[in-house]
């Protein structure tokens, strides 16, 4: 095991990670490599390896004398590796490490460990191991991916002059007014000694959206975004619902028209994706390659065309000429279904569209009324994508005094928006924004057909597994 007396007996080697040993970025000398196992193969003359640290997709290869094997060294152990790097004769590889120890630091009995050396295992046995399965090819390729899109989405924002909010995770509002909330207590035990009934005074929530924090924040900074978890008591088992997920959102204040929200979608869509497939070529592949064949080819049409924009209503009427006969009958002021986006995305030829303009009763109360009839609407917008439906959710938001007023009144919420009403009071611009689902992009992006295969730890409903 790797205890002090182990870390100060190698601490003169350098320390090498994989990814840059793959890249020669080293001279000669001796250096130390330390990482897992992924094969083990003795020949009489040679004892072959591939370790894997995590910082690649590729395994450095460590080649070895046969009276090195130790029976501990199996497939899933940790080792660390002293050697030197030497140019490898094989086609495939730069690099090789030429052993001269190799220590097994926690050894792993291939027998019982649920993943077995140089198989490809299916996403739905390895999603049986949370704990395990950042160790498969694919899932250690996607939460590099999703790591790399993480920085790629702050990055856009930072570039372009946003600030970065932390919005609350615990809220007192529901934001979208669905329903869908997590309600916060404390446990038994604290509840006993505690002499109030809600330990926050007023009932709390685990957040649904940071718009409205970032609303206010829009109030001083112009522009800004947050990029958080975000919760929702969805009772689904669908492919595309978690309970738990990432959103990323962006407000901007002085923004009259729907056109300019669009426009910061799709570029920020593109940005991160284009930087995503320069950054991490080899992760992307291999779910172009194994996952999603034909994902390749359309993502970068996608990102070479604009995306498609139609109305609601539009919507309505291609959808009531379609040929095909829907579970739910396609009528003005009803919400579109799944069935239904799947049918207007291939309508429009398998690429990004902007569906505008929805229902009044629709949609939630923050969104701007488009004052129009008999067909009384509001300005959203959701961005659809194909195999994935609703990426993106939007509006302009009503900074009217008096139309929120109304509204509020309507709905019975005008004590509990007391302070939004203030926004609207106090320096009202004209603004909007929009939440991308950050597991429906990484979905779309590398054609991953499951929700639960691109976050690390899924949450959903009958399912909190860790
Ligand atoms: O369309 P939604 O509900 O929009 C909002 O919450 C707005 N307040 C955002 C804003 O304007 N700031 O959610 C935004 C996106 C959806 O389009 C979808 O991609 C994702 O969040 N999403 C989910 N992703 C995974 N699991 C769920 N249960 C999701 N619910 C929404
Ligand atoms: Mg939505």
């Amino acid at each position: 095991m790797l205890g002090v007396r182990g870390l100060g007996r190698c601490a003169a080697l350098p320390r090498l990670r994989v990814r840059e040993a793959l890249r020669g970025q080293r001279g000669p000398g001796p250096v130390r490599v330390q990482g897992w196992v992924r094969s083990v193969r003795s020949q009489k003359e040679v004892l072959f390896l591939h370790v894997n640290d995590g910082s690649s997709l590729e395994n450095l290869q460590v080649v070895a004398d046969p009276s090195l094997e130790d029976r501990d060294l199996t497939f899933g152990s940790a080792v660390e590796v002293q050697g030197t790097l030497v140019k490898s004769p094989h086609m495939m590889q730069n690099t090789e490490l030429k052993a001269e120890t190799i220590r097994v630091v926690g050894p792993c009995d291939p027998w019982s460990f649920p993943l077995k050396m140089k198989k490809r295992h299916p996403l739905e046995y390895v999603r049986q191991f949370p704990h395990l399965r950042c160790r498969s090819n694919t899932l250690g390729s996607l939460l590099r991916i999703r790591s790399e899109a993480t920085a790629a989405i702050h990055s856009f924002f930072q570039d372009n002059g946003y600030v970065h909010i932390h919005t609350p995770i615990i809220t007192s509002n529901d934001c979208e007014g669905a329903g869908e909330l997590f309600q916060i207590e404390t446990s038994n035990e604290a509840r006993e000694s505690a002499e109030k009934a809600h330990f926050f005074n007023v009932p709390a929530f685990l957040t649904v959206s940071g718009q409205l924090h970032l609303e206010v924040m829009a109030g001083a900074f112009t522009h800004v975004f947050t990029f958080g978890p975000t919760f929702r008591a969805e009772n689904s088992q669908s492919r595309r619902h978690l309970a738990e997920f990432y959103m990323v959102e962006a407000e901007l204040s002085f923004t009259e028209s729907l056109q300019d929200i669009m426009q910061v979608v799709e570029d920020l869509f593109k940005t991160a994706t284009s930087t995503v497939l320069s950054k991490c070529p080899h992760d992307v592949e291999l779910f172009h390659k194994y996952i999603a064949p034909s994902q390749k080819d359309r993502l970068e049409q996608m990102l070479k065309n604009r995306f498609m924009i139609i109305s609601y209503s539009e919507a309505v009427e291609i959808l009531k000429q379609a040929s095909q006969t829907f579970t739910f009958k396609p009528e003005w002021g009803c919400d579109l279904q799944t069935e239904h986006e799947k049918y207007l995305v291939k309508h429009c030829g398998e690429v990004p569209v902007f569906v505008i303009n929805y229902p009044y009763d629709l949609k939630p109360f923050y969104m701007r009324d488009n004052e129009d009839g008999p067909q009384h609407t509001v300005a959203a917008v959701d961005l659809l994508v194909p195999g994935v439906g609703e990426l993106c959710g939007g509006s302009l938001r009503e900074e009217r005094l008096s139309f929120l007023e109304s509204r509020l009144e309507r709905l019975g919420l005008t004590d509990a928006y007391q302070w939004y009403l203030d926004l609207r009071k106090f320096g009202s611009v004209p603004h909007g924004g929009f939440g991308m689902g950050f597991e429906r992009y990484l979905q779309y992006i590398l054609g991953v057909d499951n929700i639960k295969d691109v976050i690390p730890f899924p949450r959903f409903s009958h399912s909190c597994l860790l």
